[in-house]
């Protein structure tokens, strides 16, 4: 593409085709639209989901009905795009992109992010009141009966765990470290149930050996708006999932109908004869083996 084009792009003035090539170019997405790979796909399935005919969106946009049509094969100008998108998403802004971290700034800082008050609703309604927050925060809204605060010399990685929940939303930065910590006082029978919302990160000998097979995955649909340190709420530019131990069916039910996302299903070996059998999962905690469910 000349100079020049980008230049009158960058004006407002251009062919839609033009835009997704460098939207493409530079990965840059929109966000608050609808599902499809392209612009022009997102535009129609926001305008099927809000259930406008081609006719409407082009009378409220001031629009011919071919020019909307146009605009949905990835024609038009960036002009009446711009109008189009006033009617259907107003909001719609540009999505994050996708990095396997916060962002710069200090350690400290980046691991502060506390999760928001509506995903914590969804956890207390799906398992119940939260008994312990080994990595808790005074200025994070997650309300749990015993807190572990580094502020006040304690260490959720060394102190013992209690309870019947556990909450971890642990400093990313020492993600492992703390999956490790869950798993070990879970199979201790230090908690019956452990909650960590974490991100996808799959490479890690112990979540192929370990992980997978003692703990049920929740992959999230859409990314969760942290709250930052100063309260300034923020989407985590990557994937979350959710990984729990010793949660009940009914408990991961409740959830998924709460959350936006699904349940990964249980590890299973392939033998030889190509017969797929439940791997054996190591022996839980006896109080805890009876809640555990198959996934
Ligand atoms: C991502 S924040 C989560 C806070 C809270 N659990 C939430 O979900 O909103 C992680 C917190 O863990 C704290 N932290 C870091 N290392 C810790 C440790 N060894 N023991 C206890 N807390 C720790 C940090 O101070 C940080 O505020």
């Amino acid at each position: 593409m000349d100079v020049q084009t980008v230049r009158r792009l960058e004006a407002g003035v251009g062919s839609v085709a033009t835009l997704m090539a460098i939207m493409t170019a530079l990965d840059f997405r929109l966000t608050g639209l609808g599902s499809g790979t392209c612009l022009s796909e997102q535009l129609r399935s926001r305008r099927r989901t809000r259930s406008l005919s081609l006719d409407q969106v082009a009378a409220k946009a001031g629009l011919s009905r071919t020019t909307v049509a146009s605009l949905e094969r990835g024609g038009g100008s960036v002009a009446s795009l711009v109008k189009v998108l006033t009617v259907l998403a107003p909001s719609a802004r540009r999505r994050a992109p996708e990095r396997s971290f916060w962002g710069q700034g200090d350690k400290a800082d980046r691991d502060s992010r506390f999760t928001p008050p509506d995903f914590m609703d969804s956890v207390y309604a799906a398992f119940g009141p939260i008994d312990l927050d080994p990595c808790a925060d005074l200025r994070s809204p997650v309300v749990a009966r015993r807190r572990i605060l580094l502020s006040e010399g304690g260490d959720g990685l060394v102190d013992d765990w209690s309870g019947q929940l556990a909450y971890v939303n642990p400093p990313f930065s020492n993600m492992l470290a703390w999956l490790r910590r869950a798993h070990d006082q879970w199979r201790a029978g230090k908690v019956a149930t452990v909650v960590c919302l974490v991100p996808v990160r799959t490479d890690s000998t112990f979540f192929h050996d370990t992980l997978s097979a003692d703990a049920d995955i929740f992959l999230l649909r859409g990314r969760v708006k942290f709250l930052s340190a100063r309260g300034k709420p923020q989407y985590t530019p990557f994937s979350l999932m959710v990984a729990t131990l010793g949660a009940t069916t009914k408990q991961k039910r409740r959830f998924s109908e709460l959350v936006p996302g699904h349940w990964l299903a249980r590890t299973q070996l392939i033998t030889a004869e190509n017969q797929p059998v439940h791997s054996p999962s190591p022996a839980h905690p006896k109080h805890i083996g009876a809640r555990a469910s198959g996934g």
